[in-house]
């Protein structure tokens, strides 16, 4: 009937016209299974500090967090990334603390492994939490030098993997550290401890709200760089991928999130492996912010920015929102 062309023999809006249409045809899917939770741990017990600049989120004691994971993996989310508050005393220049075998971090590794083996353990590598510098590395006369740092990051890598590490995750990104934690993980026996490096890790405003929460903020002298990424390049975070995977890296670690999916799209695009990516504090703190005063919707803006990961081809994703979401997951239907 319509020779005229007045109607168009296409029409994107059929497809969307109901829910479980809209489901057939979706592309990409978020699932609890896509989640790693990063938490905050401090020495104590019964302990719990809100963090105030990223509400929801709180440092806890040894105990508290066993028991927090408990609800986590209950909900679904089966991994996380533990990240120590350092007592301040024993921060030194050499960041040593990070290689005590007994520290705070060996000790939250092994009681969360004690109590829940099923859950996998992402252990962050840099030296921030222990340095007194606050810096990711050893500093000297203002240079953050690179080959002493690697040193002490693979006696911190070995000290993690023996109490029961899964992943090794060098966030610090001093040159050439990933072969060379991979070699010494080798050789102790730990040839399974998996290795995520953070290749394209930015110098970055939205790390704030994390330095707080490590107390980490008050004492870094400068900034971060000397070794985090410029976020005017893309081409470079494609060499750092490079290297990491020749060195023995896993799987791959793009940090900010959203403000860097052109990042995520072209690792993934380009080295076709698991490449993850990580919700930082600041962005998690601008949604959180946002919906305090009523201008997002807290619910829908967070599904939407971890979908967002989804299309550009993140495999995982960490997110402090993490319980929350798996939450909203687990759930009556968002579409
Ligand atoms: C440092 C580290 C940082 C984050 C994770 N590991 C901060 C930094 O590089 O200063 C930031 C994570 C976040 O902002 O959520 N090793």
């Amino acid at each position: 009937m319509n020779g005229t062309g007045r109607f168009p023999r296409t029409r994107m809006r059929r497809l969307r016209g109901a829910a479980w249409s809209r489901n057939l045809v979706a592309e990409n899917t978020l699932s609890v299974t896509d989640l790693i939770w990063p938490v905050f741990v401090v020495d104590g017990k019964g302990c719990c500090q809100d963090v105030p600049s990223m509400p929801g989120v709180e440092r806890l004691s040894i105990d508290r967090l066993v028991d927090a994971a408990g609800e986590a993996s209950a909900l679904g989310v089966k991994a996380l990334a533990v990240f120590p508050c350092v007592d301040p005393a024993l921060k030194t220049p050499d960041g040593r603390e990070a290689a005590n075998p007994d520290n705070l971090m060996c000790r939250t590794i092994r009681a969360l492994k004690t109590a829940h083996p099923d859950v996998g353990l992402f252990c962050d590598v840099a030296l921030d939490p222990y340095n007194s510098d606050g810096h990711d590395g050893i500093v000297r006369d203002g240079v953050i030098v690179n080959d002493e740092t690697v040193d002490m990051l693979v006696r911190q890598s070995l000290v993690q993997a023996e109490a029961g590490a899964d992943v090794i995750a060098p966030s610090d990104m001093m040159d050439g550290r990933i072969g060379i934690i991979r070699d010494a993980l080798e050789a102790a026996g730990h040839d399974i401890v998996q290795i995520m490096s953070y290749g394209p890790k930015y110098a970055s405003a939205f790390y704030g709200p994390f330095r707080d929460a490590l107390g980490s903020d008050g004492a870094l002298k400068g900034d971060k760089k000397t070794y985090q990424m410029d976020p005017a390049n893309s081409d470079e975070a494609l060499r750092e991928v490079a290297m990491d995977l020749e060195e023995g890296a896993d799987s791959i670690m793009v940090k900010p999130g959203l403000p860097y999916l052109d990042i995520v799209q072209r690792v993934q695009e380009t080295f076709a492996v698991p490449t993850l990516v990580y919700q930082v504090s600041g962005e998690y703190a601008m949604i959180k912010a946002a919906a305090a005063n009523g201008w997002l919707d807290n619910d829908k803006a967070l599904l939407e920015s971890l979908l967002a990961f989804k299309r550009a081809g993140a495999c995982a994703i960490f997110t402090y929102a993490a319980v929350e979401v798996a939450r909203l997951l687990n759930g009556p239907g968002q579409r």
